[in-house]
């Protein structure tokens, strides 16, 4: 055995995994070093240690919900998740204490009881530690989504982190690693794939209406710079502008990617094999700083600083040769995209640029043929809960149905649609694609997280046979989001 390697085992036994949380605050353009590429193969290699692909954990008849973070995100998913039953959020957690008091005052208008109160850098830790939890939920800053996840799964709490699920390689494993081990699921929080017409176009997808699928692609291209990146009043302590220096590629990947690789079987069937990716220079961030910078001292710090390209492009191959095109950009002015492209050889699917539209031929189809195929496709979960999540709503809804379909599986014991694997290979283009654009564009393996397991693995399920116990308390108009 290499040093190396006997250094990092050595460290993954002890229990401090591989993990360097924290911003980034020294620029490393390179995504994902050498030695996290050789843990990535060592770990490959190393074989499944039990299979969480189709896992279905012991019923929880009411789930216990601690939720770190309480921002933007956090303090709505709070407001959503009130609103199921067979829920209690019995923990809630912030580094800054006045926004867990703005979240106990949520769950007292939603006449829910008080959870308990944990704040500071490391109150998440307490948090995952403490015996009234069966689940952690984590709309954090990046950089804390495994550290949590980890500390949550090892001690005997089911995690659900927001996306990314991982930043580096090594984490990724780590995420794999304490999920066979513990037996706990880690599920990303992709709401994306339950948003209407992804719902719509994977069962139909499923029914083999578009064919064999050939090509996908998906986007995450959202100009937040004037409204969010450079605005003091949102992102808590600037964290998702110090992230977008020093690392170069696809930050976001996994609002395009996860709806596409489910309508593709990866991790169930097929699996990603490798990519390539480029990113442009910055033509908007340091010019935008500057002169924000010109006005107001706190902006200076950050004039001058390796900022992320304006747009990332990164194509994947898959095993059984089909390929996937994802885009990032969250600094160029343009409407707001996720481009959700599905492409098959009978027909084809498209959400962005809107309207959402399908094809059997060479020409989309009118309106009354489009409802006619909304009406008979759209999956039992849009017909069971779709109507009430876009009362409660969230992005339109598709954030509730997530929240609803989550803790419907954990109390009724069924399989999370979202596992481990699918978190970690949607969450690789993060490190992967850095390191690609940084070789100018060489071509990196994508590890197979499953270990083999994904020949199979079987496709995700679109029935809610044993499950769909789970109720929505009433909605008062005084309540809703
Ligand atoms: N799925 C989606 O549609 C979606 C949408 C928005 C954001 N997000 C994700 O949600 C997460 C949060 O984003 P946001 O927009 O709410 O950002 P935010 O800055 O508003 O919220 C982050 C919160 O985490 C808190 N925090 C920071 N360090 C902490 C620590 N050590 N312990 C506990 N809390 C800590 C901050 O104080 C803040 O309240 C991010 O991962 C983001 O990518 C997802």
């Amino acid at each position: 055995m290499n040093n190396n390697r006997r250094k990092f085992l050595r460290r993954m036994a002890i229990g401090t995994g591989a993990l360097a949380a924290g911003l980034p605050s020294i620029a490393s353009i390179t995504g994902t070093s050498d030695e996290q590429m050789e843990h990535s193969s060592l770990f490959e290699k190393q074989g499944q240690r039990f299979n969480m692909c189709g896992y279905a954990a012991p019923k929880i008849e009411t789930v216990r919900v601690g939720v770190a973070g309480l921002g933007m995100r956090g303090s709505d998913a709070v407001e959503r998740l009130s609103y199921i039953d067979g829920l209690e959020i019995t923990a809630l957690c912030d580094k800054y204490p006045d926004r867990v008091t703005a979240s106990q005052k949520t769950l007292e208008k939603m006449k829910r009881p008080k959870a308990k109160e944990y704040s500071g850098e490391e109150g998440w830790k307490a948090l995952c530690e403490s015996n009234d939890i069966d689940l952690v939920y984590t709309p954090t800053p990046w950089h804390l989504h495994t550290p949590i996840a980890v500390h949550a799964m090892k001690n005997g709490k089911h995690a659900a982190t927001e996306v990314p699920a991982g930043k580096t390689m090594d984490e990724l494993w780590e995420l794999v690693e304490t999920s066979e081990k513990t037996k706990k699921h880690c599920m990303m929080l992709e709401n994306c794939c339950y948003d209407f017409f992804e719902l719509l176009t994977l069962n139909m997808a499923r029914q083999g209406m578009f064919g064999e699928i050939v090509h996908t692609e998906g986007a995450y291209i959202h100009d937040l710079t004037k409204d969010w990146l450079f605005n003091k009043k949102a992102y808590a302590d600037m964290w998702r502008l110090k992230e977008n220096i020093g690392q170069n590629g696809n930050l976001y990947p996994t609002h395009g990617l996860g709806p596409i690789a489910q309508c593709m079987n990866i991790n169930r069937g097929d699996k990603f094999d490798h990519l390539v990716s480029m990113s442009t220079g910055d033509f908007t961030m340091n010019r935008m700083v500057k002169e924000l910078a010109a006005k107001d001292d706190f902006f200076k710090e950050y004039v001058d600083r390796p900022f992320r390209g304006n747009m990332n492009t990164t194509l994947i191959r898959t095993n059984k040769g089909k390929t996937v095109m994802v885009q990032h950009d969250v600094s160029t002015i343009r409407p707001y995209s996720r481009i959700h492209l599905v492409s098959g050889t009978k027909g084809v699917a498209q959400k962005w640029p809107g309207p959402a539209r399908i094809a059997f031929g060479h020409s989309w189809v009118k309106q009354d043929e489009f409802k006619q195929l909304e009406e008979k496709y759209s999956p039992p979960i849009v017909k069971h809960i779709g109507a009430i999540a876009k009362e409660v709503g969230g992005h339109g809804g598709m954030d509730f149905i997530m929240d609803w379909r989550l803790i419907d599986c954990l109390r009724n014991g069924l399989p999370l649609d979202q596992d481990v694997y699918d978190a970690a290979a949607w969450s690789c283009l993060f490190p992967l694609s850095q390191r690609s654009v940084a070789k100018k564009s060489k071509t990196m393996d994508i590890p197979d997280f499953t270990r083999g397991a994904w020949k199979t693995n079987r496709p995700v399920s679109l029935s809610l046979d044993g499950g769909a116990s789970t109720k929505v308390r009433d909605i008062k108009p005084d309540l809703k989001m």
